[in-house]
């Protein structure tokens, strides 16, 4: 239990009870899922309760262990099949928002319907643009360059049923050069990444967007 005394400690303020549990799903590597652990890991009101991944050797499991956050792996099939112990693990661990940081398995409707507006995803393109099944990670990028885009950048948005879709919260540009390679723009689109995405899952939580 936390405390806070700003004035007087006869007037403490106790804001245990009004913290929002965050659960990050990830698929891969998980850059963006350590970004969004160091940025709330001394936050007042916001803590990343757990990580959740669709591979038992995903990168984002070696990083959650480090940074001391708990994780659990559901395999493809527990997911196509309603995502029922992906539910319970959520309830369990009291989460109250999903945040989805390089996801590549469908979000069951009954996790949707469970945390209506409460689950949000990045998208590396500029939506509507680059979207759709297929368009992940780094062929977003080379897609991008062969199409000679001359700018690209992220969405954050609020996750639906239909792949890139739902309500956009969010979208930041960044210049795609001539010379540019795909290695080149995925280091843009993730500088662009690790600054906003943490920020805006704030804002979102906390009510000022
Ligand atoms: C990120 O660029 C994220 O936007 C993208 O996967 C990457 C994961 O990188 N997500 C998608 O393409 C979802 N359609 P990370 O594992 O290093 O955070």
């Amino acid at each position: 239990m936390r405390f806070l005394a700003h004035f007087s400690p006869f007037c403490a303020l106790d804001l245990s009870n009004m913290t929002k549990n965050i659960a990050i799903f990830a698929s891969g590597s998980g850059s963006n899922a350590e970004n969004i652990i160091r940025y709330f890991m001394d936050h007042e009101t916001i803590r990343v309760a757990l990580v959740v991944s669709t591979r038992s050797n995903a990168f984002v499991l070696e990083r959650s262990e480090t940074l001391g956050v708990p994780f659990e792996v559901f395999l493809r099939d527990e997911w196509a099949s309603g995502g029922a112990n992906v539910l319970a693990a959520l309830q369990r661990y009291n989460i109250d928002f999903v945040v989805l940081a390089g996801f590549l398995a469908h979000i069951p409707d009954a996790i949707l319907h469970t945390y209506p507006d409460k689950v949000i995803n990045i998208h590396p393109s500029l939506l509507p643009k680059y979207g759709g099944k297929g368009m992940y990670g780094d062929h977003v990028h080379e897609a991008v360059v062969a199409a000679r885009e001359t700018e690209t950048g992220i969405t954050i948005h609020y996750l639906n049923e239909r792949y890139d879709e739902g309500e956009v919260i969010v979208q930041v540009a960044c210049p795609v050069l001539p010379e540019d390679t795909p290695q080149d723009v995925a280091a843009k689109v993730h500088a662009l990444e690790y600054e906003h995405y943490p920020q805006v899952i704030e804002e979102v939580i906390t009510g000022l967007l």
